[in-house]
């Protein structure tokens, strides 16, 4: 079979990986992939939103399966061309990826169906929400309606950064036609956690939770970058929270997508806070978390492709899908000033032995060389039989990777060993 994988980081390069798993796959092409990602798949250089070129890429090579990992193609319909062409996908159709494509969307369904989120008001006219601000609670969280390369939301501590945020925001077009309206919304607080799940629009199967760390520097300090590093499982994600989450709001969720005519296939992604009166929605992601994927798949036990086939089918409540009762860490090695102004170019030493605990992110071949071109350049992920453990082993393997400039977090799952031991 030949399958073909849109998109070219972390997260890509861990799907790549576990889909390589099934011996009945034969070639995988990654658009547009990136340095190391060719070395697991067949790279094309196409962009993840040119969705014409990738649309004559699959009928040209009769690619026979495709999964749709970033937000942007999934928001603009990627799923639904490829689909009318025969081409079977693994992501939602266009009208379910509204759900994290439009915030006020997610906020008006979350209302409407009594799903746990964070209070709000939505506007679409700059005076009324800056009117609004002046009497907002405090601190006040305001978010551009659409996609923003997650750096949409802002925590506004006084009234002069709220007014600030709405008129970046919406007068200023700081996000383009994402802020032509916006959510202000109440502040919460309390530990997140990370749940992705496949479903099928019936059904939903939650995978193993994780904890991602957001912020570029140690002790949660400094700007929000697309990720850090991760660790699952979530050790504030017990059971009993686990259950009442997929009572209050992974089944709803999936049930009021259905009836409103949206019924949601592929992976859903509830960023949630666990509150002093809950847990609540805080986003949902129409996709696989980067970089929580690099931390999850490599704990799921089943074979993902015929999990994410059952979920193109309709067929997930008849699939076993099992996660290893261990633990998981990434520590992402990035290029020094990421995610403002940073320097590339530099090669990567990389040891062969570390080949499989490394998914690329930011680099490119270059004279058969792997050189970083990106940001976030690579994500060293460990597997261990405890958190501890696998904390340990990701930082000794990132301590033996090296290029001009590396930066990580020095630490990724402290908050995690913390919580456990408490
Ligand atoms: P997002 O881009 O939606 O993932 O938001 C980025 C981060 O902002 C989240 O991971 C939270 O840490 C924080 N955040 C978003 N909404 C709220 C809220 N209502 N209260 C407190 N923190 C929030
Ligand atoms: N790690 C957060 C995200 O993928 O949006």
């Amino acid at each position: 079979m030949k399958l073909m994988v849109i998109g070219g980081g972390g997260r890509e390069h861990a799907i790549i990986r576990k889909l390589k798993e099934n011996p009945q796959i034969d070639t995988i092409y990654a658009l547009p992939g990136n340095g190391g990602i060719a070395q697991d798949a067949v790279c094309v250089d196409i962009r993840a939103t040119d969705l014409d070129a990738i649309t004559a890429f699959a009928e040209k090579e009769r690619i026979d399966y495709a999964v749709v990992a970033p937000d942007d193609p999934l928001v603009l319909g990627l799923v639904d061309i490829l689909e009318e062409k025969g081409i079977p996908c693994f992501g939602p159709a266009k009208n379910a990826a509204i759900i994290e494509g439009s915030k006020v969307f997610s906020k008006n369904l979350m209302k409407k169906y009594g799903i746990p989120t964070a209070a709000y008001e939505t506007f679409d006219d700059t005076e009324k929400a800056l009117a609004y601000v002046e009497t907002a609670p405090l601190p006040t969280v305001i978010k551009a309606d659409g996609l923003a390369l997650g750096k949409g939301v802002v925590i506004a501590q006084t009234r002069e950064e709220a007014r600030n945020a709405v008129i970046e925001i919406m007068r200023n077009h700081k996000f383009g036609r994402s802020g032509e309206q916006i959510v202000i919304e109440e502040y919460l607080t309390g530990p997140e956690v990370s749940v992705l799940s496949f479903t099928d629009g019936n059904t939903i199967v939650p995978m193993v939770s994780s904890m991602d760390h957001k912020r570029a520097g140690d002790g949660d300090s400094g700007l929000n970058t697309g990720g850090m590093g991760t660790v699952a499982p979530n050790p504030y994600y017990t059971e009993e929270i686990a259950e009442r989450c997929i009572k209050e709001i992974f089944l709803p969720t999936i049930r009021a997508m259905k009836r409103e005519g949206r019924p949601f296939k592929g992976c859903l992604y509830f960023g949630l806070m666990l509150t002093e009166q809950g847990p609540k929605v805080i986003e949902y992601n129409c996709r696989f978390g980067d970089p929580e994927t690099q931390v999850v798949l490599p704990l799921l036990e089943s074979d993902l492709f015929t999990v994410m086939k059952a979920v193109t089918e309709g067929k997930l409540s008849g699939t076993q899908v099992r996660f290893r009762n261990a633990c998981a860490c990434c520590v992402i090695m990035a290029s020094k000033g990421y995610p403002e102004k940073y320097e590339k170019g530099f090669e990567i030493s990389l040891p062969e032995d570390l080949k499989k605990d490394v998914y690329v992110a930011g680099a490119v071949l270059k004279d058969g060389k792997l050189v970083t071109s990106g940001g976030r350049v690579l994500g060293v992920t460990a597997v261990e039989n405890d958190l501890h453990s696998a904390v340990r082993s990701a930082y000794t393997k990132a301590e033996r990777i090296g290029f001009a400039n590396a930066y990580y977090r020095k630490d990724i799952g402290a908050r995690a060993l913390q919580a456990e031991e408490a």
